[in-house]
């Protein structure tokens, strides 16, 4: 197709979404508007797309499409397997920009089932190096989210069951959080965190990302959503606690900036360091998208680079107002007046919806889930429906458009070195 008649096409989609959007806020004139206004006066906007080059302190990614982390429960003793390698390869071969590891845990009493990955001992280190080879190989990032479950942990993958896992089955008597308030019925009734537990915890997490760099990866994720250990401590629903860690916003918070100084401080200078977090709980009392606005800015004063913006996960009553984009307005609000890099994520499923995302400036990449399960390749797609290049992997050059380029591996020497420097750590 010629470039002028793409480019027209690209905005004529951009057009007809902005017009919904518009429509779809009339009370606000927030940038879905702005964005309408750009378009009809026919102005160039300072916009990014989909499919543009993302740089983070020394690491590019390709596009800005992101794989979202997802639980694939396969581990055995959280070591990464077959399973990882071709699901984790699969949507690198599918041309992501980042491809995100599932929750990985920093201790084995953080994992949500027995089957979750891990990162606990150097023993997981090399399985998951030769996943991480993989999607370099296919010019993706790696990335690991680092994770513990609080009083989520040692509950059933939810093909298996609901609820705790006894001892007899596999689980574990040691579920911990900040208060001793069981997530709901069914669920382990954790013990409250000492100080001194609380310290472990946050040593994992720089000793796990220690691990992950060791393994290759070049991006840290750190899951303080959805109502697992580190949300527990955000939320005043979950944490009762009447110490330094619990009671103010800057107690609540706490343990979340003592993390990312953590592995900042393990975490080499050069590579980016996101954090996921539920910028609500959905509940009134509960957390909300003030406090995770603020919170925003004192993570990117402590080097965090990206909030990827979940919501949700921490009451099981709450009322989720589900549908196309409903987390976007966070990644928006964050973006705009933490300003910091956002991950949009949440039902984010077609190309134009995923483009207008970027191209009104509510985030820097959106996170894919459940539309990457349904179609690994989904970037190769929507780069076709977008009308913009993407490399593909030299093997399937024959099945692209005419012009397309074969893929090369990322470009990681700068980083190579750093880490040698800095943690001593020969190249792979
Ligand atoms: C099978 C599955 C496993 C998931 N596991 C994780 C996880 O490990 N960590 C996490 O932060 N979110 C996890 N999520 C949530 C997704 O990353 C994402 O936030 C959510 O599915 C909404 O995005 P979607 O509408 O594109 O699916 C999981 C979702 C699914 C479907």
């Amino acid at each position: 197709m010629p470039f002028a008649v793409a480019v027209s096409l690209r905005y004529t989609v951009h057009r007809i979404y902005a017009r919904k959007y518009a429509c779809d806020s009339l009370d606000d004139d927030g940038p879905q508007v702005w964005s309408f206004f750009w378009i009809e006066k026919g102005s160039v906007p300072p916009m990014t797309h989909l499919f543009d080059p993302l740089a983070i302190r020394d690491i590019t990614f390709a596009n800005r499409v992101f794989v979202s982390p997802m639980c694939q429960y396969s581990s055995t003793d959280g070591y990464a397997n077959n399973w990882h390698f071709v699901h984790l390869g699969s949507r690198a071969v599918g041309g992501a920009g980042l491809v995100l590891t599932e929750a990985t845990a920093v201790l084995p009493e953080g994992r949500i089932s027995p089957q979750d990955l891990g990162i606990w001992v150097d023993e997981h280190i090399e399985p998951l190096a030769r996943i991480v080879r993989f999607i370099h190989e296919q010019g993706s990032v790696a990335g690991m989210q680092l994770a513990h479950a609080g009083r989520k942990a040692s509950t059933y993958a939810p093909w298996a069951g609901h609820g705790t896992v006894p001892e007899s089955k596999g689980g574990w008597n040691n579920v911990v959080a900040p208060s001793a308030l069981a997530f709901t019925n069914g669920y382990p009734m954790p013990r409250a965190l000492s100080i001194d537990g609380i310290k472990n915890i946050v040593s994992a997490f720089a000793a796990a990302a220690r691990r992950a760099c060791e393994a290759g990866f070049r991006v840290i994720e750190i899951h303080a959503a959805h109502g697992y250990l580190i949300q527990e401590f955000l939320s005043p629903l979950s944490n009762q606690r009447t110490d330094a860690y619990g009671g103010s916003f800057e107690n609540r918070t706490r343990v979340l900036r003592e993390i990312v100084a953590a592995v900042r401080g393990s975490w080499p200078e050069r590579a980016p360091l996101f954090v996921r977090i539920s910028a609500t709980d959905w509940i009134d009392g509960g957390w909300d998208i003030e406090q995770s606005v603020e919170l925003a800015r004192q993570l990117k004063e402590l080097g965090a680079d990206l909030i990827d913006c979940s919501s949700g996960g921490n009451a099981e009553h709450a009322k989720v107002p589900v549908g196309p984009g409903y987390q976007t307005p966070f990644a928006e609000q964050i973006r705009r007046e933490a300003n910091i890099l956002t991950g949009a994520v949440g039902m984010i499923t077609s190309p134009v919806q995923a483009e207008h995302i970027l191209v009104t400036g509510q985030a820097d990449a959106v996170m894919i889930a459940r539309e990457l399960l349904r179609d690994p390749y989904w970037p190769l797609r929507a780069a076709r429906e977008l009308a913009q290049s993407i490399s593909w992997p030299v093997q399937y050059l024959r099945a692209a458009q005419e012009g397309s380029q074969a893929r090369v591996a990322v470009d990681l020497k700068n980083l190579e070195s750093c880490f040698e420097e800095q943690h001593a750590i020969p190249g792979r």
